[in-house]
């Protein structure tokens, strides 16, 4: 497993930005241990429908919040009252500020540093996202909204597909967005038209345009998708096909060098001025699943690479160190972002054989 400093992408083991957590059906009012970001949380909901991601040890004697059946806090149905989670252990408890709030036997004294770390969660789109910076600072972006589409008129609702814990460093998943030369080999493109990546600050984008050998229902359709970044954990792509659709694909870290990887499909059935129906939602899930069979074409290879530190790239590769430079910044303290992005701010086209243009 390489790590961050293997790469050299800067201090921070760990980027910098919004990451999944898991689909919004984790979270219960049963706190559930979870693992990211090399550090043990746990995932809880609040009475208010809430949910919120804290340290998993407790300030006072360093118990595990969540992994616990059988004390009489947990028998009881005390392990969450409110919006505050309760320790099992001698049940001091924590509000959503994190502060200790009760502490069951010393009702008069409470330390000021009897505080639970909180991490700020958002749910969205049926999805849990975690804020995650070791700067412990304020997100420098909005979540994403996914380009509006969860809930719209005419559109499925995805379902997350869970795609493995794999054995690499997010870069590498990353990669993908400079890899022009693995789309005819790993995924079937056909008759390349064009293909280029932008990078904007905190974004980068990858400009697709190819027929394909399963996406698209005939031959001579291309397929065309705006791919995108906002940040180092998740893809967006806008996808027009045989259907319009929308992918997410989240990697988060597990430890520093592996990650897990989700996958989800939107699909426009119709153009919102009728009923959806079984036979759309049925058509949006087959579609989905094209999507998933293509997306695990690029988890087969990850999840049995070995970590490559230094593509040994060829000008026909796409821009590998551009997209590795771009990524760097969420691994570096947020005061130095700016520099990255005079350094790779720009459009590099690897390819364009649309009509009138010549060929890169
Ligand atoms: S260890 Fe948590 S209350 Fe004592
Ligand atoms: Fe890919």
């Amino acid at each position: 497993m390489a790590t961050t400093k293997d790469y050299g992408f800067g201090e921070h083991d760990f980027a910098r930005g919004w990451f999944m957590i898991g689909p919004a059906t984790d979270a219960t009012s049963v706190p559930a241990a979870i693992r990211y970001f090399g550090k043990d949380l746990v995932l809880y909901r609040g009475e208010s429908g809430n949910p919120y991601v804290v340290d998993a040890y407790c300030p006072h004697m360093g118990a595990h919040i969540a992994r616990n059946r059988t004390s009489y806090i947990v028998l009881d149905g005390n392990h969450v009252a409110g919006e505050s989670i309760r320790c099992p252990f001698h049940g001091w408890s924590f509000g959503p500020d994190g502060a200790c709030d009760h502490i069951p036997y010393s009702p008069d004294f409470i330390p000021k540093a009897a505080r639970l770390r909180h991490y700020p969660v958002v749910e969205r789109a049926g999805i849990l996202w975690m804020w995650h910076d070791e700067e412990g600072g304020e997100p420098t972006h909005e979540l994403a909204n996914f380009g509006g589409h969860y809930g719209e008129p005419g559109w499925v609702e995805w379902k997350i597909d869970y795609m493995g814990d794999l054995p690499i460093h997010g870069a590498e998943i990353l990669d993908n967005m400079a890899d022009y030369a693995h789309f005819v080999p790993i995924h079937g493109a056909t008759d390349w038209q064009y293909f280029a990546n932008e990078f904007k600050g905190h974004v980068i984008h990858q400009y697709y345009s190819a027929g394909h050998r399963t996406l698209t229902a005939n031959p001579e359709d291309m397929l065309v998708l705006d791919t995108w970044y906002e940040g180092p954990g998740f893809l967006q792509s806008e996808m027009a096909g045989t259907f319009d659709s929308f992918i997410m694909i989240a990697n988060t870290p597990i430890e520093n060098g592996s990650t897990r990887a989700w996958h989800a499909l939107m699909v426009k059935v119709h153009d919102g001025s009728r009923e959806t129906t079984e036979a759309d939602r049925a058509a949006a899930l087959e579609y989905q699943e094209g999507s998933r069979l293509a997306f695990a074409q690029d988890v087969e290879i990850w999840a049995n690479k070995r970590p490559c530190l230094n593509p040994m790239a060829i000008p026909k590769d796409g821009p590998f160190g551009k997209v590795r430079q771009w990524y760097s910044q969420f691994h570096k303290p947020r005061a130095e972002a700016a520099k990255v992005h005079e350094r790779v701010n720009g459009v590099v086209v690897t390819l364009d054989k649309r009509p009138g243009k010549s060929a890169a």
